[in-house]
């Protein structure tokens, strides 16, 4: 069946973001080290995100499909984040944090895209699975957002400190 074939290919794809994004992910904890705050919360996505991978692996699975260790397009993309995140910068934090919520937007689009398609492939335990994972994105995506003066003002503080 078509459909099924291509809603196998598509979680596929979120099966490589979000393994890109757990490195991706597991650097920035490192990277907010002076950040408390920060730290729990990317420690808590870092968490939610290997969780979202196992979700879709087993919905892969549950279709009869397997996941591919293949990096598309998108999962290559947040690989390259890594090499922002990696950078001995000052201003690292964010570098971060504009390229997360880059992430969890994008993140946003591709569940949504998702649960249209599993409904439309008359898989609704997937889009189920799918939906809860959207309602993660979109909360960490609200909170990068709300955190984002806040970590410029550190930021800028800090350099303004080192002077
Ligand atoms: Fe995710």
């Amino acid at each position: 069946m078509v459909g099924k074939d291509l809603l196998i290919s598509w979680l596929n794809d979120a099966y490589g973001m979000e393994n890109a994004l757990i490195q991706v992910l597991e650097h920035q904890v490192k990277d907010a080290k002076d950040y408390p705050q920060e730290q729990i919360k990317i420690q808590e996505h870092l968490e939610q995100t290997r969780q979202h991978a196992q979700m879709v692996k087993e919905c892969v699975e549950s279709l009869g499909g397997s996941t591919s260790a293949m990096k598309t397009g998108m999962a290559k993309l947040f690989g390259q984040m890594q090499a922002v995140s990696t950078g001995a910068a000052r201003d690292e934090m964010v570098k971060n944090a504009l390229a997360d919520c880059a992430a969890e937007h994008f993140e946003i689009a591709s569940y949504s895209a998702l649960i249209e398609a599993a409904q439309a492939a008359g898989e609704p335990q997937v889009a189920q699975v799918c939906q809860r994972i959207l309602r993660d994105e979109e909360e960490m995506a609200r909170w990068l957002q709300q955190n984002l003066p806040a970590v410029v003002q550190q930021t800028m503080t800090q350099v303004v400190k080192a002077r």
